[in-house]
């Protein structure tokens, strides 16, 4: 993050402690309870998930040419691998002969894509190049079938692709005004420590709202993470349809004594981006976490979320590994123990159609706008 940026957001945070306010959305937002139910609406949103760049994650999760990842999360079979030139491109996982799925989870393919079923075998950028028994498909036009492109770009550090659609992806255009904050972090040289998945009883917009507002931080974490945090106080700034919510922790108050061209900013704060239209992006004091939040299971009550950690350093040793490990299993007991379960229970109580509507305080303007942001996406509008 740029100095100038750094130190505006601690002159607004320094503001908002002088006068005990937080940045405040305009009004008090309503939303019918049917954005959280609504099996059709999720239809909507599983399309528009579909159909916009998602972020894979950061390019240390497939570093090295040969490298690849896959990802099923949007019900489309995506194959993301780093190609011997270091291009990173996306394929439909599927092998052109009968369809059967090329590679699973994450690795390595020493040269080429091998199809576990009959072998036909494509090159790292999608062509076949094999096919055993060619001559029993004398006649069958066998050169139209490379594996299928998708659009994917890789940038700064980060991978997007696009699961349904042709439109190749622009993540300048996609991040609305955040590429040069993006890049200013230096994602290029980070590295993946570890993910983690969570399966949730509730819609995958609930996770998301749950870093949206501190609001809650003085009551629901009271002993975990309101020590830290100020609750109740946050910034809040809209890119096209991305946004940033500043989180000051306590200790940004040391900064008031120090020249400002000095601040470090992101050591006292944590910066929650929601990079449209479902991915969690928290810039922590001295990590990166990537939360990727999907629907599960064609269900409005159902997701799952993929925690990615990346460090700044490599993790080679045991110190460093219980670090990381004991890190990660805060924030995971945190969500797990205290966030998800209130979620999950809302989720319940919108099940029970005993509510018809939820409300959106001023003082959480970042949850209203991306609520607002998927709800006008696909043609809604709330109160
Ligand atoms: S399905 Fe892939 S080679 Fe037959
Ligand atoms: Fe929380």
């Amino acid at each position: 993050m740029y100095p100038e940026t750094q130190i505006d957001l601690a002159r607004q945070v320094f503001d908002h402690l002088d006068a005990h306010t937080t940045a405040l959305a305009d009004a008090v937002t309503i939303n019918p309870v049917t954005a959280y139910t609504c099996p059709e609406r999720l239809a909507q949103e599983l399309e528009l998930i579909r159909s916009e760049p998602i972020l894979m994650g950061l390019s240390a999760k497939i570093p090295k040419a040969g490298d690849y990842l896959t990802d099923n999360n949007t019900g489309i079979p995506i194959l993301v691998v780093r190609g011997h030139d270091g291009t990173v491109r996306a394929f439909v996982n599927a092998c052109r002969h009968r369809g059967t799925m090329l590679v699973s989870g994450e690795g390595h393919i020493r040269n080429r894509i091998v199809c576990p079923y009959h072998a036909w075998s494509y090159d790292l950028d999608g062509g076949l190049a094999v096919v055993p028994h060619k001559d029993a498909f004398e006649g069958f036009d066998l050169a139209s079938c490379q594996l299928k492109a998708l659009p994917a770009c890789e940038r700064d550090g980060l991978i997007w692709v696009r699961p349904t659609g042709e439109a190749p992806i622009d993540p300048d255009d996609h991040l609305g005004g955040l590429a040069d904050e993006f890049q200013s972090y230096g994602f290029a040289g980070y590295h993946h420590y570890k993910t983690r998945r969570i399966a949730c009883a509730m819609n995958w917009k609930i996770i998301i709202d749950t870093f949206l507002e501190p609001y809650h931080f003085a009551v629901l974490h009271r002993e975990t993470v309101a020590p830290i945090f100020f609750p109740n106080l946050c910034l809040f700034d809209a890119f096209g349809r991305n946004l940033r919510e500043t989180l000051p922790r306590r200790t940004i108050v040391e900064l008031r004594s120090q020249p400002p061209e000095t601040w470090d900013v992101i050591k006292h704060t944590a910066i929650v981006y929601v990079l449209f239209p479902n991915t969690v992006f928290v810039m922590q004091a001295d990590h990166a976490e990537v939360w990727r939040v999907f629907p599960c299971n064609d269900r409005s009550d159902q997701s799952v979320v993929l925690l990615e950690f990346y460090t700044p350093e490599p993790v080679t040793n045991d110190k460093a590994r219980g670090h990381w490990e004991r890190n990660m299993d805060l924030v995971v007991r945190t969500v797990e123990q205290e966030d998800f379960p209130t979620g999950e229970d809302a989720q319940r109580v919108y099940k029970s159609g005993t509510l018809d509507t939820v409300a959106y305080g001023k003082n959480e303007p970042a949850l209203a706008f991306f609520e607002k942001t998927i709800a006008a996406a696909i043609g809604h509008s709330m109160g």
